[in-house]
């Protein structure tokens, strides 16, 4: 293919929408009102929001076209069998369950495998997947790679999981092990790619246990796409292909549509086991609708099945990964601390190294996102202690995430190159102002996915010693 220097979006723009400026003052005030949460503010008061990339992706004319023609028969509509069509097509899974979203369908494939006390060991669970095993009683594990303790570390594949580690979880837990779940690409984690050598290995220790093998495969064509790249025995193998080869390795998967599937809203489950698809349908007519619609209208339906086409279009994704790169390479000349090498879907920085001063429990991440929206309109998203900080088992004190990170996730197709620049410059003026941000303390929360609705207090003390002698605020999230 071709290379150029400038990054050209693969795209031209037929629809637009407007973006409200704002000035310090009036996002100060949206701040107080949403009480330092992020979540809690108006869209409208956000001039570039990257809060996340799940379905805030802008659809194709195709798509549009294709919403269209959505057949809204309550049964048996030709829009869910060009779904079922395009799911088959792309996975290669013969069962497909449609739901509203992903974490429906993580609902069902847990309330359905996992029984209370059971181990569910994955790369990293995401918020939504954890809640989710936690809700049915089991125990959520994460066993990413060592390579991924460190955010300065290039290796290609830090979102693959820890096989040593796997192994030794299977041994103990025998018997006890409904599934194997890996997250690709791992969110939580930076974004980063799962390498085929490292599903191939983890299919292996499966198959030596007799256990299934799951894929959370919200972003399942970046990280196809990057394994392309990044894995010399790939380099010649078409997106799609290597795509079929990853889910070659599993026994099914769930999917949320918002991401890789370029729609609004959407998701499924898709297996190889008939008599697992038959118990799931019988459960999805109770909680998310027939079988041929799940939680989905036909007009979305069509919208997904279009999508996943487009998604493995390799221009398009050579684009995206080139515009996160563009940015991490930036923020890294100027010294900004960011996730290293960069991911499939955001820009992560290393809010811990960004605000040195802050302990972990002074939230650096949430002190940062904050900043960035006083400093110009960015919504971006903490992914650290708020969001994932666990319960110890034995004192019941908080213990603090892996890493402090705030995600500037990219919607697809939505923000320009210059939307670009201008999150850099934001960027690149809270680390020049970097000493004199102050941390935050949690002021309320509620008991499980904390981070969507708690609000936060600004606080100037920043002393070693934790006043409150580290009680946890909400999430009764138990480590394994
Ligand atoms: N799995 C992963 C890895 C995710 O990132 C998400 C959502 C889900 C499952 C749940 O899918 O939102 O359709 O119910 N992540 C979004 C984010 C919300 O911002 O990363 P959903």
């Amino acid at each position: 293919m071709e290379r150029w220097h400038t990054i050209i979006e693969p795209f031209r723009i037929k629809s637009v929408e407007p973006i409200h400026p704002t000035n310090r003052r009036q996002r100060e005030r949206c701040l107080k009102a949403a009480r330092n949460n992020l979540f809690r503010l108006a869209s409208d008061d956000v001039m570039i929001d990257l809060l996340t990339d799940s379905g805030t992706g802008a659809m194709s004319s195709a798509q549009w076209a294709a919403v269209m023609r959505g057949d809204e028969s309550y049964a048996g509509s030709p829009s869910y069998y060009r779904f079922e069509s395009a799911v088959q097509e792309i996975f290669g899974f013969e069962h497909v369950v449609p739901t509203h979203q992903g974490r429906a369908a993580e609902h069902l494939l847990f309330r359905t495998v996992v029984r209370p006390g059971q181990v569910v060991p994955n790369n990293t669970h995401f918020d939504t997947t954890r809640a989710n095993i936690e809700a049915a009683g089991g125990l959520a594990v994460d066993l990413p790679c060592r390579e991924s303790d460190d955010t300065r570390e290039p290796f290609p594949f830090k979102g693959d999981m820890d096989l040593g580690r796997l192994e030794a979880v299977l041994a103990e837990n025998r018997g006890n092990v409904p599934l194997v779940m890996v997250t690709v690409t791992n969110n939580a984690c930076g974004g980063q790619p799962v390498s085929l050598e490292n599903l191939e290995a983890v299919r292996l220790l499966c198959d030596a246990e007799g256990i299934p093998l799951f894929l959370d495969a919200c972003r399942f064509a970046e990280n196809a796409y990057l394994m392309q790249q990044r894995d010399g025995r790939l380099a010649h193998r078409s997106v799609r292909e290597v795509a079929r080869e990853m889910f070659a390795l599993a026994d099914g998967c769930t999917m949320s549509a918002k991401k890789d599937g370029l729609a609004n809203i959407g998701g499924f489950l898709a297996v190889r086991d008939a008599a697992l698809a038959a118990e799931l349908r019988r459960r999805l007519v109770v909680t998310e609708g027939f079988p041929t619609y799940g939680g989905m209208s036909g007009r979305d339906l069509e919208a997904v099945a279009q999508g996943l086409r487009e998604v493995v279009d390799e221009s398009y994704l050579a684009y995206r990964t080139a515009s996160i790169r563009y940015v991490v390479q930036h923020l890294r000349a100027a010294g900004v601390p960011v996730v290293l090498p960069p991911g499939g879907h955001a820009v992560f920085l290393d809010a811990a190294r960004f605000l040195g001063q802050l302990p972990w429990w002074r939230y650096p991440g949430q002190a940062l996102a904050l900043e960035l929206y006083l400093e110009g309109g960015l919504r971006t998203c903490e992914i650290g202690s708020v969001m994932l900080a666990r319960r110890d088992p034995d004192t019941g004190t908080e213990r603090p995430a892996r890493h402090e990170l705030v995600r500037l996730a990219i919607p697809r197709r939505t923000y320009t190159q210059s939307h670009m620049d201008y999150a850099i410059e934001i960027v690149r003026r809270v680390w020049e102002r970097r000493d004199a941000v102050r941390g935050v303390e949690i002021e309320q929360a509620p008991p499980v996915l904390r981070h969507f609705l708690a609000s936060f207090r600004r606080t100037s003390d920043s002393s070693a010693a934790r006043p409150d002698g580290g009680r946890l605020e909400g999430h009764a999230v138990v480590d394994a």
